[in-house]
């Protein structure tokens, strides 16, 4: 893409050349990313003051998490008003500021959807709560349910966090047994209205009833007000729940087993599809070759994705799937991790490499504000392996046939964080998984272990600028305490060494603006019966790309088909090349890859000649 003349090569949605083929997103957390005022958290005109560190990473999009305002019951994810700044970021004025100092330096931003449900002071929930009111029909409203099933999850089982402190008379049971994404039910009794409302999320957080049409007009006219401002598209918050089973029936019990699955009634539900074509007809369609739209969708298998990223079908241009990043839950759920088998890795990735080539398009992340950060998680955050193995990873991930999207301080390798007790965290998921969890009887340092581990607090705490105090983040108090490895990892440091985190991600970023086997190659796996190295090819035209990794703290030997003795490198990330193994394959066919090594190798056929 031409970065400062993006809408010159712009062909839209259904073309080969589409524009954010060849884009590196990055995602910025506002409240952890830049704090202008010191209240201590990060806000709009901290993130317009700090474009430039962007702009020499080199990418093309930015991704903002929601700064509507918003209770922040999770963080911005409950929007209070659609159409507005929360004043905790800024305002529209500081919006439109940087907004323009994006477009002035050749990138483009894309805004958070969170439209499958709003916050409970939302307007228009706060009028559906009137059982006479039009606005009624918006959520989903339930009478308490009478019978109750002896079979089903305990209807009584109450979380104390959602408890609703203005219900008058206890009701008889939930509508239906579903448990929440945050622990406890998924539906809340609401004393004003007699009767409970769905949030597959927190309390705060009521679904919206997108069955009916005038909720999908209000979305839809929101849409176009922020396109016609000027963002250029959006991220769709679990775009792929927004359509139910409007009976709405009780799931089979869950693993923890106190409350019903409720999946099958709404992920990709009934009428998805037709209510993401509407969506482009009424709002992306005005905007033709213009637009990045990615839909969140945990659970979307592959055979959906193709659906949902075909252009022939005018939904979306890609999804965020959930799958490589939860090869390492355990028996009991996300919080009971086990350690990865690189060889699950390689199979899914590749599943989807090969389920999206002809049609559709890839997502490739390793991070987000709801994953721990990937150098702890897959890697080694120890002082000895922390850059080469969050260097290996950005290579593996960037390597891949997809649009990358790199979660902010991961281009510096930043690490989880040290929480010490339940009173360092901060995220409503944690807090109430800790709560049940020990409800429930479980040993309070275990799950401690298990919210270390994959927390998403641990993407969440402050960008570390630099080596002081408050990392160069806020001169107040952090809402959320600073990592104290800020003093080491940091991007001030990063920026003036060429062998770091930071410079790696720019010259891979580099790699995909200018060589077209990285956006365009096929993809063809190596070794997947291997533990330690992945390995793969991109093919384009004449050209074959070799991708080695080496996923362990050893040296590892590798058998390479001959074609490859002697292929240029065109990126690796040891100190120096060769400093400590051969910086090519080598004379042999046998190559030695250093602990966590990576490698990209480039071969280049003369007419007529294979490169596979
Ligand atoms: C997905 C978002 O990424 C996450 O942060 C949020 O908690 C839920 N959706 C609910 O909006």
């Amino acid at each position: 893409m031409d970065r400062q003349d993006g809408n010159a090569v712009e062909t839209g949605a259904d073309g080969d050349e589409a524009w954010w083929k060849s884009a590196v997103v990055y995602q910025i957390y506002p409240r952890s990313f830049a704090d202008s005022n010191g209240d201590g958290v990060g806000d709009l005109d901290g993130i317009t003051s700090h474009l430039d560190h962007l702009v020499e990473l080199g990418v093309d999009v930015l991704w903002l998490s929601p700064v509507y305002p918003s209770p922040q019951a999770d963080n911005g994810y409950d929007i209070s008003d659609y159409q507005d700044v929360d004043p905790l970021f800024g305002d529209l004025a500081a919006f439109d500021r940087l907004l323009a100092a994006v477009h002035a330096r050749g990138m483009r931003l894309v805004m958070d959807l969170v439209v499958n449900h709003t916050s409970d002071r939302h307007p228009w929930f706060q009028e559906s709560r009137d059982p006479a009111s039009p606005k009624r029909s918006w959520y989903w409203w339930r009478p308490p349910r009478e019978t109750v099933d002896p079979n089903a999850a305990d209807p009584t089982a109450v979380d104390p966090t959602a408890v609703d402190p203005t219900a008058v008379e206890p009701p008889a049971a939930e509508p239906n047994n579903w448990g929440s994404f945050f622990s406890g039910p998924a539906w809340t009794y609401d004393g004003a209205s007699g009767a409970y409302y769905l949030h597959l999320f927190a309390p705060g957080q009521p679904d919206l009833n997108w069955e009916n049409p005038e909720v999908r007009q209000a979305v839809y006219a929101m849409m176009r007000w922020w396109l016609e401002r000027g963002v250029d598209g959006f991220r769709m918050d679990v775009v792929n729940l927004i359509s139910k089973d409007p009976a709405l029936p009780d799931g089979p019990l869950r693993g923890d087993g106190l409350y019903g699955d409720g999946s099958p009634s709404y992920l990709c539900g009934p009428r998805v599809h037709e209510y993401l074509q509407e969506m482009h007809r009424e709002v992306f369609a005005h905007h033709p070759g213009r637009l990045l739209t990615v839909g969140e969708m945990p659970g979307v298998t592959v055979e959906q994705a193709r659906l949902f990223t075909d252009p022939a079908r005018v939904e979306v241009d890609m999804v965020f799937q959930f799958e490589h990043v939860s090869l390492d839950h355990g028996p009991g759920g996300k919080f009971d991790p086990r350690p990865l088998r690189l060889t699950d890795l390689k199979a899914s990735l590749a599943r989807w490499q090969q389920g999206l080539a002809d049609t559709g398009w890839n997502s490739l992340y390793w991070n987000n504000h709801d994953q721990p950060r990937i150098v702890s998680r897959f890697g080694d955050d120890g002082p000895r392996h922390r850059v080469r193995s969050a260097t290996m990873l950005a290579t593996v991930l960037h390597l891949h046939r997809g649009t990358p999207y790199v979660y902010q301080g991961e281009e510096l390798g930043m690490t989880n964080a040290p929480f010490a007790s339940i009173g360092d965290f901060r995220d409503i998921e944690a807090l109430n998984h800790y709560a049940q969890a020990l409800a429930a009887g479980q040993e309070p340092e275990r799950v401690l272990r298990g919210l270390r581990a994959m927390g998403r607090d641990n993407a969440r705490t402050p960008m570390q600028w630099d080596a002081t105090p408050g990392a160069g983040f806020s001169t107040g108090t952090p809402w959320i305490a600073v990592n104290p490895n800020h003093t080491t990892v940091n991007a001030a440091d990063a920026r003036r060494d060429p062998g770091s985190v930071y410079h790696h991600y720019r010259r891979l970023i580099a790699l995909r603006h200018s060589e077209p086997a990285v956006v365009h190659g096929d993809f063809t796996p190596l070794l997947p019966e291997d533990e330690r190295v992945y390995a793969f090819t991109r093919r384009h035209r004449g050209t074959t790309l070799l991708v080695l990794g080496n996923f362990t703290g050893e040296h590892v030997p590798v058998d390479l088909p001959p074609h490859w003795r002697g292929a240029e490198l065109v990126l690796g990330n040891l100190p120096a090349a060769g400093a400590e193994g051969p910086a090519g394959p080598g004379p042999g066919t046998t190559t030695v890859l250093a602990p966590w090594e990576a490698r990209v190798h480039r071969i280049t056929a003369t007419a007529g000649e294979s490169t596979r």
